[in-house]
């Protein structure tokens, strides 16, 4: 397996949950339970990335924009994921928060498997895209079991 493979398993995951997130409403053990697992889906595959696939791309001259692109989109989801924990459940707004939180994932995994993946494709050599999965995955792993707010 390479790098854009084993980032593309999260990525389905990622769509999947943000898709059944819309369809809940207030505060119900559905929202709460897809809510939780979304966040740590997100919060497990970003570390990872980051750690990963991003900063050894960071290290290349071509790679620098894509990567400070990229990690702006993941800030950014990082804050709406603080907008929606400091959001009661019941709130009518949560939803609004939600969606936003939706579009920009299904931006940020589009331009990743259109844009910043065929790229990068180009930037790393074949032993470097089999050693990062290996890598990745094993952050992965020990991140989707550790909550967000723990870290903090
Ligand atoms: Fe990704
Ligand atoms: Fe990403």
């Amino acid at each position: 397996m390479n790098i854009f493979e084993a980032l593309r398993e999260s990525h389905v995951i990622q769509r999947n949950l943000a898709e059944r997130l819309l369809q809940t409403s207030g505060d119900t053990p559905e929202r709460r339970e897809l809510f939780e697992r979304l966040k740590n889906e997100l919060f497990a595959h970003a570390v990872a990335e980051d750690r990963y696939f991003y900063i050894p791309l960071m290290m290349t001259d071509s790679g620098l924009n894509i990567t400070r692109h990229a990690l702006a989109e993941h800030h950014k989801m990082d804050e709406l994921l603080e907008q929606l924990t400091e959001t009661e459940f019941s709130n009518p707004g949560w939803l609004a928060i939600a969606k936003k939180l939706s579009e920009t994932v299904h931006h940020h995994l589009q331009e990743e498997e259109h844009g910043f993946f065929q790229q990068a494709g180009k930037i790393l050599l074949d032993a470097q895209k089999t050693a990062l999965a290996k890598q990745y995955q094993q952050e992965y792993k020990k991140y989707k079991k550790i909550e967000k707010d723990s870290l903090v």
